[in-house]
């Protein structure tokens, strides 16, 4: 693109928010480019976050079933042995795989893919260092950023994604830890101290506040969601502060003061996993020189049609306000460039689904308990656990419950909350009432499949609406 040719759009960053958004945009008729400098598409998302930590908690669970749940099941295997550098290559296989589906999806959609690290020059011309080398410059009507996110470093604690690593290098341990040991107890922490502890690690967390799960889980399932992966052999420090770390004789020693009575001990770890958040990242963007306004937790600041502060640039993602998930950063994606095509565009920050893919998963959407106690909200809720379904009973994978919340006198949903082996899936169909308005009556009137775990969603669903489930 030319001074006199420039494109309709330059989209930075190639994440789940960034390369939805380049695709929409071409689909809409921009003519489009997409700068991504890590050398693949996908982002965190598809490179080191959702993509191999689910291909390594699909395969930890396998080998965890094949040695602690068969026999039960009438199958007898011997000889059952861990083979981690497979079980690596394949995570790398299907990393390989999606980033290659993306980039396929660039050249059908005519997507200019440029590889290099952008910056701006002013809101209309964005430099490039181009990992091949040399520079180029782009120019463009309008921009959206999509940078991302980056770990938070824990101060003092030195990351060498060996000994000490973050969600990265716990990704790709060449062994398997004797002790493992977390720091925060959130969901990159539990779902990576999910996939060492099935491999044979002990995993012990250590969690600064009274709860695990992070930013908003509902107070009910957190709680028994900490009973079942206690049962599964996690250990946890809730309530507790880590002060330091330091390396020594081939282990590392993590000194802890309780955060209550201000007890102080240590604890020892072979590796160290810090999950304590994610923070923005703006690095080499050049914002301050065009003045886009960046807030004091460093996350861009933008209206509710996604501008920045300088016309013609937009934000999306986990760069910008708003939970940090892939399908977030990626309905943003395409609001955004509606609004840049038609001035309208749409995302329903109400009903954002959340799951943590451990096993049993824990899914929800909406309000929580909590949330309906503090904005004082009348409420009913419908509980139907998992060992009453018949499918979660007869599959011997029954942990769990779904929980509904309607209001009190309109009954219209106003949260779900599952645990339980599919409430990952199980979820769609709650976001979808929750979209809809649906009151749980209408949940509960809805045929569903039998025998199915969504017939434990129609239950509780039933038991909200009319205070009583029929097989609990
Ligand atoms: P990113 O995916 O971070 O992409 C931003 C891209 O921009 C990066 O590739 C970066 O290289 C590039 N970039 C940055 N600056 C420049 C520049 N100046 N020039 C060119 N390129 C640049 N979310 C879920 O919803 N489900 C999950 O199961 C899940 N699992 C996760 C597991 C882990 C271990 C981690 C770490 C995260 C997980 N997440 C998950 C969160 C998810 O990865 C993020 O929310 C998502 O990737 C955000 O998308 P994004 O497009 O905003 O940013
Ligand atoms: P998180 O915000 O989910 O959890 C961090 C935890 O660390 C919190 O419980 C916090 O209280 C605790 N903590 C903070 N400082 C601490 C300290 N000094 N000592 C002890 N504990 C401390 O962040 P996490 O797990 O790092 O994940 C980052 C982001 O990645 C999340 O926001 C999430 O949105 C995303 N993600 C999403 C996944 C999914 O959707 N399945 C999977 C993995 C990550």
């Amino acid at each position: 693109a030319t001074a006199a040719d420039p494109y309709d759009l330059v989209v930075i960053g190639g994440g789940p928010g960034g390369y939805v958004a380049a695709i929409k945009a071409a689909q809409l008729g921009f003519k489009t480019a997409c700068v991504e400098k890590r050398g693949s598409l996908g982002g965190t998302c598809l490179n080191v976050g959702c993509i191999p930590s689910k291909a390594m908690l699909n395969n930890s669970h396998i080998y965890h079933q094949t040695t602690h749940d068969l026999k039960s099941r009438g199958i007898d295997v011997e000889g059952v042995k861990l083979n981690l550098p497979t079980m690596l290559k394949a995570k790398d296989k299907s990393v390989k795989a999606l980033t290659g589906g993306v980039e396929y999806l660039f050249k059908k959609n005519k997507v200019d893919y440029v590889k290099g690290a952008a910056s701006f020059a002013s809101p209309t011309s964005i430099d490039v260092a181009l990992l091949e080398g040399g520079s180029t410059q782009l120019q463009t009507k309008n921009v959206l950023i999509a940078t991302g996110s980056e770990v938070t470093p824990f101060p003092g604690i030195e990351i060498d994604e060996k000994q000490i690593v973050s969600s990265t290098g716990a990704l790709d341990l060449q062994q398997v830890p004797e002790k493992l040991v977390v720091i925060g107890a959130g969901v990159i922490g539990l779902e990576l101290g999910s996939v060492w502890a099935r491999l044979g690690a002990k995993v012990e967390v250590v969690e600064f506040l009274g709860a695990i799960g992070g930013a908003g889980m509902d107070g009910e399932v957190s709680k028994n969601f900490q009973k079942i992966l206690a049962k599964q052999g996690l250990k946890f420090n809730l309530n507790t502060k880590v002060l330091g770390a330091e390396k020594k004789d081939g282990k590392v020693h993590i000194a802890v003061e309780g955060a209550k009575d201000g007890k102080k001990s240590t604890i020892e770890a072979d590796v160290v996993l810090v999950a304590i958040g994610r923070r923005p990242y703006t690095e080499g963007l050049n914002l301050d020189k065009i003045g886009v306004e960046v807030d004091n937790r460093g996350r861009i600041v933008i209206d509710s049609q996604f501008n920045t502060s300088v016309p013609n640039v937009k934000c999306i993602g986990d760069v910008t306000f708003g939970p940090m998930l892939a399908h977030k950063a990626e309905d943003e994606g395409i609001a955004a460039v509606e609004y840049f095509k038609t001035g309208f565009g749409h995302v329903n920050y109400g009903v954002i689904p959340s799951v943590v893919y451990t096993h049993p998963e824990v899914a929800w959407v909406g309000k929580t308990e909590e949330d309906c106690k503090a904005e004082g909200i009348e409420y009913k809720v419908g509980n139907f656990p998992m060992v009453a379904n018949s499918r979660a009973k007869t599959n011997a994978d029954a942990d769990g419950f779904v929980k509904v919340l309607a209001e009190k006198n309109t009954d219209r949903i106003l949260g779900a909350h599952i645990i339980g082996a599919v409430a990952g899936e199980s979820i769609a169909e709650l976001a979808l009432a929750l979209e809809y308005g649906a009151s749980a009556e209408d949940v509960a009137r809805t045929v569903h499949a039998h025998p199915t775990v969504s017939e434990a969603v129609k239950e509780a669903a039933l038991m909200a609406s009319s205070g009583k489930a029929i097989n609990a």
